[in-house]
């Protein structure tokens, strides 16, 4: 497995590989990897013949006040996992090779309506850095696949309606969330938390799972069922911002739909934690 750095490099290596007729899944990613990266990794080779992983730290998807320069960087170590886990390649580019035009770039993309709600209203610009960031590495790397997890399942709808609207022509493969033993949805973030507050964060896991029992029992009063799993969150010392029954789409659910997603995001202590779980009722 190569790691590399430069944008050239990248793409005279797969050129090679394209000549000699390989397919390229690319598994999208800012480092820190934990189990649920490595599934996504594990899903890209069954896909593809060849596994390009990229490790970026994305300044545009960070707020002022957020925790892009202590989001933890841990090159050494991913480059291991990936190793064992049968990665080809890792793109580990420096942020000049990623805006090449300087930096903040004068090209963005914004996927409008999704991203002004859920994420979008409480992280302003995030899905603007996202989206932007994911069309260069679709454009650098160029794949035939990639693979994100549902955890980011707002994230997930935004990739799949840009790479539509733009036709990147790339098939956008979701991945089902990767959690602990007690329900907690793997995350870089977690390990911001204290080991009391950890004990407490498989209760988001809870509160969706409450939310998706009231819908398998046939309760459409959305907003009253959220607000009841809010309210225990909040008791038990999480500071919700929004838990929500969405269609899959992310529209604003019927009585009569048949699939849903729960969407919820919670500061415990200074630790936002985001989760998600799809009910289908089929
Ligand atoms: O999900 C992430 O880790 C990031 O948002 C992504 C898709 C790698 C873009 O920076």
């Amino acid at each position: 497995m190569n790691t590399l750095h430069l944008a050239s490099e990248l793409r005279a290596t797969i050129d090679r590989w394209r000549a000699a007729g390989d397919t390229v899944a690319l598994v999208p990613t800012m480092g820190n990897l934990h189990d649920g990266h490595l599934a996504l990794v594990a899903k890209a080779r069954e896909l593809a013949t060849r596994v390009v992983v990229t490790i970026f730290v994305n300044p545009l998807q960070f707020g002022p006040n957020e925790d892009f320069g202590r989001y933890p960087r841990t090159l050494p170590d991913d480059q291991a996992k990936l190793q064992a886990a049968g990665v080809d390649l890792v793109w580990a580019p420096p942020v000049e090779e990623v805006y090449v035009n300087g930096y903040p770039p004068a090209t963005t993309i914004t996927v409008l309506p999704i991203a002004d709600a859920l994420e979008g209203a409480f992280r302003p610009g995030f899905f603007t850095g996202v989206a932007t960031v994911v069309a260069i590495l679709f454009a650098s790397v160029r794949p035939d696949i990639a693979v994100f997890g549902e955890k980011d399942w707002q994230q997930l709808q935004i990739i799949r309606r840009m790479v539509d609207d733009l036709r990147f022509g790339i098939r956008i493969v979701g991945h089902p969330t990767a959690r602990a033993a007690d329900g907690l949805a793997l995350s870089s973030r977690n390990q911001y938390l204290s080991t009391a507050d950890r004990a407490r964060a498989p209760q988001i896991h809870a509160a969706l799972q409450a939310v998706a029992h009231g819908l398998q029992a046939g309760r459409r009063d959305f907003a009253a069922l959220c607000a009841e799993q809010s309210a225990e969150l909040a008791a038990a010392g999480f500071k919700p911002q929004y838990l929500e029954v969405r269609a899959p789409s992310l529209a604003q659910p019927e009585a009569d739909d048949r699939e849903f997603v729960v969407l919820v995001a919670a500061l415990l202590g200074t630790t936002r934690l985001i989760d998600n779980l799809p009910v289908s009722l089929c």
